[in-house]
């Protein structure tokens, strides 16, 4: 039966599976990661009928047919191809991804969310603790139920570099190629180098995304699917293991 070990949790000294269930994740945490994942599932699959149109990336303010290069994928070019609803649903995915990410950023803000479950605690930053959280991650270990109840501190890295650092990337570099907002405010565009540059940061940074998304899914499923999603949806978290 596991106990109660991490920071998070130091005063409670009962086992956590004695525990009943427990409020996990606002509403608004709830609600907005949902409507994220959905965004995010439009802009992925938008944002690949858009590079189909011209799968190679340039650096500096132009690029094309017949200029150097820095990255040319294995894909064939498709003018005329799904870019055009490609780019409508990218649009309105975008805005929709804005929006949500400015109220979950703004209420995180407000009701402490982010220092109280996303910041990770100063005993938790310790090296043997991290390495300890890291290693059982790199085996694959079927997380500790006590994460069932608060994030362990690599969750937190990670959430918080995904909140603070790939998303608002994404979001400043797509602002960097879109003219009307470039010309009103030309330092959006100038700081990457130009166009070119800010395109081919937006999709490096949407690549580590995606491969942020998969371990994500990977270690949901492994601390148990079904417990953790219902949690993220019902807001309540049962503190007890998921027996396959
Ligand atoms: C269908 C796809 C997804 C599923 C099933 C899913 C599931 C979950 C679950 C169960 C949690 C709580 C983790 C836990 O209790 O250990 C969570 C948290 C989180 N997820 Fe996802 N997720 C999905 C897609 C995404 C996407 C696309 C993103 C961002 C690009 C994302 C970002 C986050 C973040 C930042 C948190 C922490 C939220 C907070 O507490 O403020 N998720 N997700």
């Amino acid at each position: 039966m596991a106990t109660a070990e991490s920071a998070y949790l130091s005063g409670l000294a009962t086992r956590v599976s004695d525990l009943p269930d427990t409020e996990r994740h606002t509403a608004l945490v709830r609600v907005t990661h949902w409507i994220n994942a959905l965004s995010f599932f439009g802009l992925l699959i938008s944002g690949f009928a858009i590079l189909l149109a011209h799968p190679r990336f340039y650096w500096g303010e132009a690029g094309g047919i017949g200029t150097p290069s820095v990255l040319d994928l294995p894909l064939p070019f498709m003018k005329g191809g799904p870019s055009g609803w490609g780019r409508n649903l990218h649009f309105l995915s975008a805005w929709v991804c804005v929006i949500n990410g400015s109220l979950y950023a703004l209420s995180g803000f407000l009701t402490r969310h982010f220092r109280k479950d996303l910041m990770p605690a100063k005993a938790d930053l310790r090296w043997k603790s991290v390495w300890g959280v890291v290693s059982s991650h790199l085996r694959f270990k079927r997380p500790g139920v006590e994460t069932s109840l608060a994030y362990d501190v690599l969750q937190r890295f990670t959430y918080l570099a995904v909140v603070f650092v790939l998303l608002p990337l994404m979001i400043w570099t797509g602002f960097a190629m879109a003219p009307a907002i470039v010309s009103a405010f030309p330092v959006i565009q100038t700081i990457f180098g130009g166009q070119q540059s800010a395109r081919t940061i937006h999709f490096l940074a949407a690549d580590l995304l995606v491969l942020f998304l998969l371990v994500h899914l990977t270690m949901v499923s492994l601390a148990g699917f079904k417990n953790r999603v219902r949690a993220m949806i019902t807001g309540r978290s049962p503190a007890r293991e998921e027996h396959p």
